[in-house]
């Protein structure tokens, strides 16, 4: 299939595994870009532009395929050495960069001179605007319906993605709730040029997790996300459990009075107990809906060939069948 994201990209399949906190390391980003996507590490999991370079020279030895670096641009105070895993990033060789969170202007002058394509994250059809005003190469729509941060406007891709192919001119994914052949047809019918996934990729082989938390995903339906820190307004989709039940009581109780602090105790530190450790119910981790469609631990070759099979099939026997 070729779109002009797999051009972009210059990737066989337009499918892309979007940066992933503890989750997006050269293993997984190397096995997606051997099975024809496009896999991504995430930067701020490497502590260091120094691991980070490390990181992307292991991915390297991996895969001859091109691989992408996710770049979150978070909402703290004491900022991560931004410049510096930029630099990893150009002298690494990197191609492609998925930027998200805050807008990534003041950095993208380096990537474009360095001939880096940049696929900007939005969860609006305004931010998606900006990211093409600013120069970016294209845009991944991150539906409401998605794992992680879906922003505050609660738009479900099935409206968010027509309103983005109504208002942009730039290519993009569609990204939330992205699973199978059908996923990929619905996206490609709504205006994108492609998906991006989150907690589809967790589950594989090649994700390098603890199996409680592949096995955590596959248990878990479509009814069983919530989101929470909606009144600090930074919204996250996140699995539930006991200590996001906790957070929730608490967000509950302390309405708008509530701040950072008082959940501490189930947000700062999590991800490497969970991902690493596999201790499910330490605190509040990030998963999509799509949870509800997962039923498999496949390696990311047999799921990217599976996607592509399933999309081929729906589009010639089910989709052209039905002009007849
Ligand atoms: C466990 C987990 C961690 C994530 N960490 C990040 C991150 O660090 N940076 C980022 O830009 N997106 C992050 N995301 C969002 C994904 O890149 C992607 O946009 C999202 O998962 C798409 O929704 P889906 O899970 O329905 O496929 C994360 C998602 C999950 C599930």
């Amino acid at each position: 299939m070729k779109t002009r994201i797999t051009t972009l990209f210059g990737v066989e399949h337009p499918i892309m595994q979007g940066g992933m906190h503890y989750v997006g390391l050269a293993p997984l980003a190397a096995a997606v870009s051997n099975a024809g996507g496009l896999g991504v590490i995430t930067a701020l999991t490497l502590k260091s532009p120094q691991a980070l370079a490390e990181e992307i020279a292991r991915c390297r030895a991996l895969t001859d395929k091109p691989f992408g670096v996710n770049l979150t641009f978070l909402p703290t105070v004491s900022s991560p050495d931004y410049p510096g895993y930029l630099r990893a990033i150009i002298e690494g060789g990197v191609k492609v960069v998925e930027t998200a969170g805050r807008n990534p202007a003041p950095y993208l002058p380096p990537l474009k001179e360095a001939g880096i394509k940049v696929i900007h994250k939005c969860t609006s059809v305004r931010h998606a605007l900006k990211a093409q005003d600013i120069g970016c190469d294209a845009v991944s729509v991150d539906g409401f319906e998605c794992g992680g941060h879906p922003g505050e406007d609660d738009v479900p891709n099935m409206i968010l993605l027509p309103r983005a192919a109504e208002e942009l001119e730039i290519p993009f994914v569609a990204s939330g709730g992205m699973a199978d052949g059908r996923s990929l047809v619905a996206a490609l019918a709504l205006g994108a040029e492609g998906v991006n996934m989150g907690t589809r990729f967790i589950a594989t082989q090649e994700a390098p997790v603890h199996d409680n938390v592949k096995q955590a995903i596959l248990a878990a339906s479509e009814l069983d996300t919530r989101l929470v820190m909606r009144s600090l307004r930074n919204t996250e989709r996140v699995m539930v459990n006991p200590a996001v039940e906790r957070l929730l009581e608490k967000e509950r109780a302390l309405g708008a009075a509530l701040k950072f602090e008082d959940i501490i105790g189930e947000v700062v530190g999590v991800y490497p107990r969970v991902m690493r450790e596999g201790i499910m119910d330490v605190g509040a981790w990030s998963c999509g809906m799509v949870a509800g469609l997962i039923h498999d631990i496949p390696t990311c070759q047999v799921l990217i060939e599976r996607i592509m099979g399933e999309a081929e099939d729906i589009i010639r026997r089910r989709l052209v069948g039905a002009l007849a």
